[in-house]
């Protein structure tokens, strides 16, 4: 059994429980790259990985999984279908293919990469149904806006578990969040190191107030926003670093100031602009 730090985590809108903190595997290599961080993780006791189609290293991850020595049943698996594959039928397409990838019987959480433009609602639909086949224990979005999840939610009823958004100290996201929070769907952190950006005066003297790394740091805050991480390393020291968060806590002075440094500032692309 895993250290209950890494199990522990919010339960979500369907029951399902699902891990505070995973490994995400963006630009991360297939093959021994891929298979070298996925086993370093859950070595060091992870057992959440956020993978997607368009990383192309999913059957590393699969690879990684049954060659990890945790059972399938302890560990919580992710990934999304990509934009070029929405719309109903190419969505069931999509599935089957990163699950054959993945070789899995059935994928923890499935989500829509990103809304784009108009066929998220029929690409909803195609995960709800791979829900009630019992192909996927959970689904959600990514990149959503709050029209977005309007949208779906008003025209299917079934509201996302969660939402993966870009999410640090340098876009907070606190909008978002507080839809999130009234509608019981859980935000997820991308990028939660701002893509390694962390040279930052307010986190650092933060850091070493706590004896603690910036990284953890930020980590811990979402945490403790109620907020799941999935931060990317290829390094075994940092993946160990990035896990090393269960046992202190910021306090509200410290939550109040990295609050303070959000500047709506986006590492990655923004969902109003990246249309398809
Ligand atoms: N849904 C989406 O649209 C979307 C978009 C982007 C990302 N994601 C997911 O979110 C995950 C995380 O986001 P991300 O990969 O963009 O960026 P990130 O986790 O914010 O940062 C990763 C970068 O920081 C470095 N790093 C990791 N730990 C560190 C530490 N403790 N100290 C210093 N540097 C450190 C990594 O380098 P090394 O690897 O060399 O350690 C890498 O360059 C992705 O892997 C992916 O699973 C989803």
């Amino acid at each position: 059994m895993a250290n209950q730090v890494f199990t522990d985590g919010p339960t979500l809108n369907d029951g399902v429980k699902m891990p505070w903190l995973g490994l995400g595997v963006w630009k991360t290599k297939e093959g021994e790259e891929v298979i070298q961080s996925v086993k370093s993780a859950i070595a060091a006791g992870y057992r959440m990985i956020d993978t997607a189609a368009i990383y192309g290293n999913e059957e590393g991850v699969g690879q990684a999984i049954r060659e990890s020595g945790v059972s399938r049943d302890e560990l919580f698996i992710t990934t999304k279908v990509w934009n070029d594959d929405q719309g109903y039928e190419k969505t069931l397409q999509a599935f089957e293919t990163s699950r054959k990838k993945l070789g899995l019987e059935v994928v923890d959480l499935y989500l829509v990469h990103w809304p784009g433009r108009d066929k998220y609602l029929e690409t909803w639909k195609a995960l709800i149904h791979l829900q009630k086949e019992g192909l996927v224990r959970s689904i959600g979005v990514s990149n959503f806006q709050i029209r977005h999840l309007k949208h779906i939610i008003e025209e299917t009823g079934v509201v996302p578990v969660v939402n993966q958004v870009e999410l640090h100290p340098l876009l907070s996201q606190k909008e978002l969040l507080a839809y999130a929070r009234e509608n019981n769907i859980v935000l997820e952190a991308w990028s939660p190191l701002m893509q390694g950006n962390l040279d930052h005066p307010v986190l650092a003297q933060i850091a070493e107030k706590y004896g603690k790394t910036t990284a953890q740091v930020i980590l811990r805050w979402d945490i403790q926003n109620g907020v799941i991480v999935i931060p990317k390393s290829i390094k075994e020291h940092r993946i160990r670093e990035n896990a090393n968060i269960f046992d202190f806590e910021l306090s509200s002075e410290d939550m109040a100031a990295i609050d303070g440094l959000n500047e709506n500032k986006r590492f990655g692309s923004n969902p109003d602009e990246f249309l398809f």
